[in-house]
């Protein structure tokens, strides 16, 4: 039934964007329902007392190779990995340049299928439930690119997992892919957003967007993370992290605005001060310079 009148609007009062959702006895948006290990894994992910996270996205090489900034994983990641909340890679990744002593929870990255030198939205899962739980990964993840040419296949991936993940207590990471066709705007975003979320992904990740990121948010009825997106000056990213929060994000996925900055583990560290304590960009970003600083 496709309706012309879903544009959204952040004074719209349907979407009651300042009455938060009832969470009833448990910390997570939407998540009050679920069994005992899916919570267990999600407290691993979020952080109980803010209620959020910052997530590490490196598996970009799965669609991309040597992405600039990440071209030595075993270089680049392990430094960060004491500033972030979760880590979010592949299983290649994982297993041959992070030492598995960490105990930092882990978002396996589990589609493939498509690169960047073809259709991306032509993506299969290649990495079963049995493995997630052999990588000990706290939550499973694939993309969804809605309005794509594989939206349907991208779809099918994520009840997969979706599906696998109920029957062994591992939550499911739904990822909004938007292709260079698409508006990145509260519109799409919301629509991908909620379809994931109805689908019964226990958090999503998208993308900023203004205006409308409050409807966003409102409509989702389980977490956002943003994506940091391609690589912006360091106080712009953390002005666009700040907003997100604002705005009802419960953390970041970021990747390029991390680990590609000038001084990447100082940049976790500004994130972190602006999601868990909700420090204005400014003050986030004089924290960034202190730390380049000093090492
Ligand atoms: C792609 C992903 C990537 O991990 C993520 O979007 C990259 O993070 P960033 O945009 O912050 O570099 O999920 O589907």
């Amino acid at each position: 039934m496709p309706d012309n009148d879903m544009t959204p609007a952040s004074n719209n009062k349907e979407y009651g964007v300042h009455i938060p959702m009832e969470n009833s006895g448990f910390f997570l948006k939407g998540s009050a329902h679920l069994y005992w290990g899916m919570k267990n894994r999600l407290s691993r992910i979020f952080n109980p007392e803010s209620g959020r996270t910052v997530m590490l996205a490196f598996d970009h090489g799965y669609i991309m190779g040597p992405t600039s900034g990440l071209e030595r994983l075993d270089l680049v990641v392990p430094p960060l990995i004491p500033y972030v909340d979760c880590l979010m890679g592949t299983r290649g990744a994982l297993r041959t340049c992070i030492s598995p002593e960490t105990n930092k929870p882990l978002v396996l990255r589990c589609s493939t299928g498509a690169t960047v030198l073809k259709e991306l939205s032509n993506e299969i899962i290649g990495v079963t439930l049995e493995e997630a739980l052999a990588m000990n990964a706290a939550a499973v993840t694939t993309q969804v690119c809605i309005g794509a040419e594989g939206e349907r296949e991208t779809l099918d991936n994520l009840a997969y997992l979706i599906n696998e993940g109920n029957r062994y207590g591992v939550p499911t990471l739904g990822v909004t892919a938007v292709g260079k066709e698409m508006l990145r705007d509260a519109r799409y975003l919301g629509l991908a957003c909620r379809v994931i979320a109805e689908l019964g992904a226990h958090f999503v990740k998208t993308y900023y967007c203004e205006p409308g990121f409050d409807t966003v948010v409102a409509a989702c009825p389980v977490p956002i993370v943003i994506a940091g997106g391609k690589k912006l000056p360091e106080l712009d990213a953390l002005k666009m992290a700040y907003k997100a929060i604002d705005q009802g994000a419960m953390g970041v996925d970021m990747g390029r605005n991390i680990f590609a900055a000038e001084d990447p583990a100082a940049m976790a560290q500004a994130v972190g001060a602006v999601v868990h304590r909700f420090e204005k960009p400014e003050q986030a970003y004089a924290l960034y310079n202190d730390l380049k600083r000093n090492t």
